[in-house]
């Protein structure tokens, strides 16, 4: 049986709820920890975008928005273990405490390699917020300041999350129970 992009049976694992509640208790989290030191908040996209949209509006204090861009994934559900810098911040970070906000932290590879590059800029300090963990699946250590949820060894989509860049705009976290035949570019 062929199973298509538009009827690959979704198994939800953290619906839309319970995700917009634990974005606004860190949220709040945030804004205690940073108030008074006018932070950036760094949107690694694609996958990151909603997270860090929700993130930014449960803060009560000034920030400043910055994006890069990554990949590490090349359209399947395993890591490449290879991270391309796509698309560079816009904004010095010299001397600016950055917080860095991630969808999820699989290998660790995406964030180690980021962690080292964003180090040399010399910022003030240089935090990890990830919505999802997998600690299971980890090769090397990252230091994770604020997590959302610790998720078991399963390929998630949703809220952000792609399986072959489809399922971004899923409104909740849900596991693929099969994996579906993608449309072939200009399909
Ligand atoms: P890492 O380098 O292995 O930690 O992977 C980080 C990146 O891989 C994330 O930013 C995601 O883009 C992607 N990724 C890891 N696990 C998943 C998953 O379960 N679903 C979708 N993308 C994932």
């Amino acid at each position: 049986m062929t199973v298509t992009i538009d009827n690959a049976p979704i198994r939800e694992l953290i619906d839309a709820e319970k995700l917009q509640a634990r974005i606004a208790e860190m949220g709040a989290e945030l804004t205690d920890a940073y108030r008074g030191l006018d932070p950036v908040l760094v949107c690694i996209l694609k996958g990151s975008m909603p997270f860090f949209a929700a993130l930014g509006q449960a803060m009560t204090i000034p920030v400043r928005y910055d994006y890069l861009a990554v990949a590490s994934y090349h359209g399947g559900t395993k890591s490449s273990g290879v991270v391309k810098f796509l698309a560079d911040l816009s904004t010095d970070i010299v001397g600016r405490h950055v917080v860095l906000v991630e969808d999820i932290v699989d290998t660790g590879r995406t964030m180690a390699y980021l962690l080292e590059n964003l180090k040399t800029r010399q910022p003030a300090s240089l935090e990890v917020v990830t919505l999802l963990d997998k600690p299971s699946r980890r090769e090397v250590d990252v230091p994770i300041g604020y997590r959302g949820f610790e998720i078991p060894d399963e390929f998630v989509i949703g809220f952000g999350l792609d399986y072959a860049q489809y399922y971004r705009n899923l409104p909740y976290i849900g596991v693929l129970e099969q994996i579906p035949e993608v449309p072939k570019p200009g399909a």
